[in-house]
């Protein structure tokens, strides 16, 4: 199957912790760059998505007007998509009622709506420009909208988040019966406010964030299925099952990733320039490389064990990576279910550690037989 994501790369303003593709200031380029999406899809070779998603970034930047053109743009792009998934990324401060019904109109199934923490002191201190009560009006329209599936993006190990704040974060985004959760660990990025500030990854507290929110999440439903994702039955992200199972996708707009026949390719990040590659003519890939022997096999262990029921592995694999795995399972980090290859309950709090083993340089050497 194949995937399609657009990034948007439009921002009200710039969080403290974000590295992404995320200008402020820029929605004047939204029509030049909306323009650029359809002219670099027609650059790339013909495919047929059967997932959609519109990331950034944060497309509800976009006006109404925009996104029903954004839509019309990418269905003259790809005449031939069978699009069983769409989902849309915004957040609460940009998220109008014109919007939500342009977004239901144009078939968004799912709805990406970015709150971080319901901390109220918290959020100006990570640089988010709403409050909790602007996320639970949104949250509402978006419901009455009508569309499907709704999922709410959260953070711990915050500068100043404690244990307490995050489960009161939980239980509010609890009481709204979200269809799905995404609940990130702080990376402090090069290049962020948090960086420059010297804020460091909270891991101590981190773990016990972590864990708290998982048995929280579970007993409120929403099942685990991958390190950062917890969703209702039949409310998991396709388009990013696709991604972590090694499927092929492709990605427009400025940073935006594609993977196709092995090889990876990744666009310019800066807006002017990658608005004047396409305008050009030319593709604005900035990067690309086709992973090859080693390095191949282990990104279909790190991306397939990010899923908490594993993955089957292929069988050069697990030739390849026998010993590395038979550590991990002596460690108690991994194990094997029938023919997948999965992390344990640790293995999941120790996961970067345990994709170590898959990451060059390879420390294949290093093995418990
Ligand atoms: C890139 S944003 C795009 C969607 C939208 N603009 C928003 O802010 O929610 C997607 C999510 O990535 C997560 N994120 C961004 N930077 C992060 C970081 N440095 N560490 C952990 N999570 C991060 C946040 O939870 C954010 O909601
Ligand atoms: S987290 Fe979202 S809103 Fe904040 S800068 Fe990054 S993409 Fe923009």
């Amino acid at each position: 199957m194949t995937g399609l994501y657009v990034h948007i790369p439009f921002c009200s303003v710039k969080c403290f912790y974000c590295d992404f593709a995320a200008f402020s200031g820029q929605s004047r380029q939204a029509g030049r760059y909306l323009a650029a999406l359809e002219a670099e899809a027609s650059l790339r070779p013909f495919c047929a998505p059967e997932t959609l998603y519109v990331g950034g970034g944060t497309p509800s930047e976009l006006t109404a007007p925009q996104i029903v053109e954004l839509f019309e743009r990418l269905g003259r792009a790809y005449p031939a998509a069978k699009l069983n998934e769409i989902t849309f990324e915004g957040n609460p401060e940009s998220l109008t009622d014109d919007k939500l019904t342009a977004l239901r109109s144009a078939g968004v199934t799912r709805l990406s709506i970015g709150l971080q923490t319901a901390d109220d002191a918290l959020l100006p201190a990570i640089g988010r420009r709403h409050t909790a009560a602007d996320f639970t009006r949104v949250f509402g329209a978006a419901r009455r909208a009508g569309i499907p599936s709704l999922n709410v993006d959260l953070m711990y190990g915050l500068p100043g988040q404690t244990l307490e704040s995050l489960r009161r974060t939980l239980d509010f985004v609890l009481d709204l019966r979200p269809e799905h959760v995404s609940l990130y660990g702080l990376q402090v990025e090069d290049r962020t406010l948090f960086a420059r500030r010297g804020v460091e990854e909270n891991n101590d507290n981190g773990r016990d964030m972590y864990e708290a929110a998982i048995r929280a999440l579970a007993e409120a439903g929403l099942e685990h299925y991958e390190i950062s994702n917890f969703a209702r039955p039949g409310h998991r992200s396709r388009h990013n099952d696709n991604y972590w199972l090694r499927g092929n996708y492709v990605g427009l707009g400025c940073s935006a990733a594609s993977f196709a026949g092995g090889r990876r390719s990744a666009n310019e990040e800066r807006l002017i320039p990658y608005l004047e590659a396409v305008e050009a003519g030319r593709l604005p890939d900035a990067e690309s490389e086709a992973p090859k022997g080693l390095e191949a096999l282990g990104e279909e262990a790190f991306l397939g064990l990010r899923r908490i029921e594993g993955f089957a592995p292929s069988s050069a694999l697990r030739a390849a990576f026998a010993g590395p795995w038979a550590t991990l399972k002596a460690r108690g980090l991994a194990r094997e279910d029938g023919p997948r290859w999965r992390l344990t309950g640790e293995g999941v709090f120790l996961a970067n550690e345990a994709f170590r083993e898959f990451v060059p340089p390879f420390a294949l050497q290093e093995t418990v037989e």
